[in-house]
């Protein structure tokens, strides 16, 4: 979605109990992935449950410019022939990776060591994130980056011919500069060595692993060290994706907003390193049970029962951070309705995300009428019995912002305006007809 559509306003107003069974889409994390070792690996790489939301979709045509065929077989089934380690083709134009940071960083890294320059941009969100967290260490690589200022995009890309081993501690936690730094160390000779203090999530790991490459993982007093040998055979795959715990945020926030509310959300991603949300749920007391718990294609699964009930505000794990940065806003929402406060420390990283998620939840809570404190790094939000509502909040296209003050109007005393709803289709394209189904009240509304 490079070039950005008209802003589409909605309100959300108060509804009655959320019932019925909620299919969320394919993990996002996972699809990109999906792609980007396919096009690397030799041979066919078969995807289920695929997520078909604007920033997979930009993925997969980029995929297609280094020369993969890459297919669309049934709605979320899709088949890519690789050009295997190496064998990514220069691309004839720019590569528009539209709002999708984990897609431009990841396939930085995935050319960085192939002898190919090429230009990558993205729409006006993407464009204001800093892409120097991902250039400096493949410039350690011998890739050599010209962008824009801080490092911003567009940024023309040129991978090293030959590239030499890393060992690279990364400064923040971020799985996008691990992965970007793995997936670099893939056509490279010799060792690379990612090292991170705090665990992120480790899709790359697993799927590397399950592709055929050797890497391992070693806990030690510097933290998670994770080795990789260079120039393996990557060999096609099937890959199930399991459905985004980031996505089922939502509509089991919004059960637990919804006095009355129970719902079933099927074949959820358990990952641990992507749990943090559901563990913070519990803290806070909500009734959520994880029925049928499983192992899906290398990855732990559960289907989710959700219903509403009292919730009670908490300090949330600084510590638990990293394995659900993306699900602070959606959780800011709900602790507005808790009883008491909830401490969000830690959180820093919420700043560079799709926007300044702390800035945007900030604004539009204390719009909507909730009391919250603010630092560089953390939120404090003070619940209360009534949530007042009644704004419009701006959603600077952040499909988690609009996403959540959608949840919050579900259970304020006035509707709640969000100025754009079109950024949804990056990751969560039937999230309006998905929860109209489960009983929430959305409509258009005017500019
Ligand atoms: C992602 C990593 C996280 C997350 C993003 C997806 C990934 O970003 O916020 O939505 O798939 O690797 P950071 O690496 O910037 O923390």
């Amino acid at each position: 979605m490079s070039s950005h559509s008209a802003p589409r306003p909605m309100t959300s107003r108060k509804c009655g109990p959320l019932t019925g069974t909620a299919l969320v889409p394919g993990d996002k994390s996972i699809s990109h992935r999906s792609l980007i070792l396919g096009a690397l690996a030799v041979g066919e790489t078969y995807v289920t449950g695929l997520l078909e939301g604007d920033d997979v979709l930009d993925t997969a045509k980029a995929m297609r410019a280094f020369g993969a065929e890459v297919e669309r077989v049934a709605p979320g089934e899709w088949c890519i022939h690789g050009v295997g380690v190496g064998g990514f083709a220069e691309p004839d134009n720019v590569v528009d990776c539209g709002n999708a940071g984990t897609g431009v960083r990841l396939i930085m890294g995935a050319m960085a060591t192939t002898d190919i320059s090429v230009t990558f941009t993205g729409d006006a969100s993407l464009r204001s994130r800093p892409m120097g967290r991902v250039t400096e260490p493949l410039a350690e690589f011998g890739a050599v980056a010209h962008g824009r200022a801080a490092g911003r995009l567009p940024l023309t890309l040129t991978g090293a011919a030959d590239p030499v081993p890393v060992v690279y501690h990364t400064p923040m936690p971020s799985a996008q500069v691990k992965s970007a730094v793995l997936l670099a160390g893939l056509n490279t000779p010799g060792e690379t060595v990612v090292i991170e203090q705090e665990p992120t999530r480790d899709h790359t790991e697993r799927m590397l692993a399950g592709f055929g490459a050797e890497i391992s993982t070693e806990i030690t007093d510097q933290g998670r060290v994770i080795t990789l040998k260079g120039q393996p055979e990557l060999t096609g795959q099937t890959i199930i994706v399991p459905r985004d715990p980031s996505s089922a945020a939502f509509p089991v926030v919004a059960a637990l907003l919804v006095e009355g509310s129970d719902i079933l959300v099927p074949n959820i991603g358990m990952n641990p390193t992507r749990a943090g949300l559901y563990e913070a749920l519990k803290m806070m007391g909500a009734d959520i049970t994880f029925e049928n718990e499983r192992l899906e294609g290398g990855e732990s699964v559960a289907d989710l029962r959700v219903k509403h009930g009292p919730l009670k505000g908490i300090r949330v794990p600084p510590e638990n951070a990293a394995s659900m940065i993306d699900e602070y806003p959606v959780l800011a929402v709900l602790a507005a309705t808790a009883s008491g406060s909830t401490h969000m420390p830690g959180i820093k990283e919420m700043r560079v995300k799709e926007c300044d998620r702390i800035d945007a939840m900030v604004s539009g809570l204390i719009a909507c009428g909730v009391k919250v404190d603010e630092t560089e790094d953390s939120m404090t939000i003070h619940g209360m019995a009534k949530i007042p509502g009644g704004a419009t909040c701006k959603t600077h296209l952040d499909h988690r912002i609009a996403m959540s003050f959608m949840c919050l109007g579900m259970a304020s005393e006035t509707p709640v305006k969000i100025d754009d709803a079109s950024a949804i289709e990056t990751s969560f394209p039937d999230f309006i007809p998905l929860m109209e189904a489960l009983g929430a009240k959305f409509a258009k509304a005017n500019a």
